[in-house]
């Protein structure tokens, strides 16, 4: 049966190790100058109705250098912007190509998708989540500190669908996830109740940035407004007061702390220009893994490995 990748709950622990540890694979091996292209033949689709840099660029260059192509399309310039009802596309577009990643706004779109083709569905991004991003992250912390298990990750930001994603894969994973965001742009406890029971002790929520960094081995941020939530920038600039990941805010953490961001960035708000520019960032790398990740994901999916 088709498997999809719509938010980490889809994966088990084995699931989760299999893919850091082929990811880690492809990268030296490509690095090596040796090409896996075990996707000779495969067509990767991809639907986007939210911008993208990152994601978009990793997706279509994983699948070339896997073998295979990548066909972009704009969900403006589908008919899904005419109404086409999703289970039609969806049945369509599995009998031209071998799996489909998805941005959109409502997370229940990228279900629906999934739910009536009959080709993996991948979110490259909802409302709600953001998986792909995250094992890519976790891919560049084994990288770094040499596993996830004993790494304490604090979250300081807005509850977003990034962070979404890290309690997910928190809850499967069982490493240390402390979630900082202000008092009005919490979580949704729909996401904190999807968390297994066993996960919800190792996960601890708080209003205070100092806090939340206290002896953490990785500080991640994210940008306050979403893309969808642009209008609500200046609103949350205010209220997002203390939030922004700087120098000061860093020397409550472990002297070794790494930063993360998924990108974009914008300096000034949730992350200082100092920190963003340090020698020792890993923002780089941590875009470059996502190249990595999604050919792992892809050879799994649509390999079916
Ligand atoms: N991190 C990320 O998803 O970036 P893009 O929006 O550029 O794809
Ligand atoms: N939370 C951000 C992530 C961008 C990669 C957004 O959804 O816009």
């Amino acid at each position: 049966m088709k498997k999809d990748l719509l938010s980490l709950l889809d994966l088990e622990k084995d699931d989760f190790e299999t893919l850091f540890k082929r990811a880690i694979q492809l990268k030296e091996r490509y690095a090596r100058g040796i090409l896996d292209t075990l996707l000779t033949g495969k067509t990767l689709g991809l639907i986007f109705d939210k911008k993208s840099t990152r994601t978009r660029v990793a997706f279509e260059t994983a699948m070339i250098q896997l073998g295979g192509h990548a066909i972009y399309m704009s969900a403006q310039d589908t008919q899904i912007s005419r109404n086409e009802p999703a289970k039609d596309t969806a049945r369509v577009l599995s009998r031209y190509i071998d799996c489909l990643a998805m941005r959109t706004f409502d997370h229940a779109l990228v279900e629906e998708f999934a739910q009536s083709a009959t080709i993996p569905v991948i979110n490259a991004l909802t409302d709600s989540f953001h998986p792909c991003q995250i094992l890519s992250d976790i891919m560049t912390i084994i990288e770094y500190k040499g596993g996830y298990k004993d790494v304490k990750v604090a979250w300081v930001g807005d509850g977003n669908n990034v962070v979404n994603s890290w309690i997910n894969a928190a809850s499967v994973l069982g490493f240390d996830l402390v979630v900082a965001c202000p008092e009005n742009y919490q979580v949704n406890p729909r996401i904190i109740d999807m968390a297994s029971l066993e996960a919800k002790s190792n996960i601890v929520f708080t209003n205070d940035p100092k806090d939340a960094v206290k002896n953490a081995d990785v500080v991640y941020t994210d940008v306050w407004a979403s893309m969808g939530e642009e209008d609500e920038l200046s609103k949350r600039i205010i209220a997002f007061e203390g939030f922004q990941v700087n120098k000061a805010l860093l020397s409550g953490a472990k002297d070794d702390v790494m930063v993360m961001h998924c990108l974009p960035a914008h300096r000034g708000e949730e992350i200082s220009e100092a920190v963003l520019e340090d020698k020792n960032s890993v923002f780089w790398d941590q875009a470059e893994n996502k190249r990595h990740m999604h050919k792992a994901i892809l050879e799994s999916l649509i390999l079916g490995n």
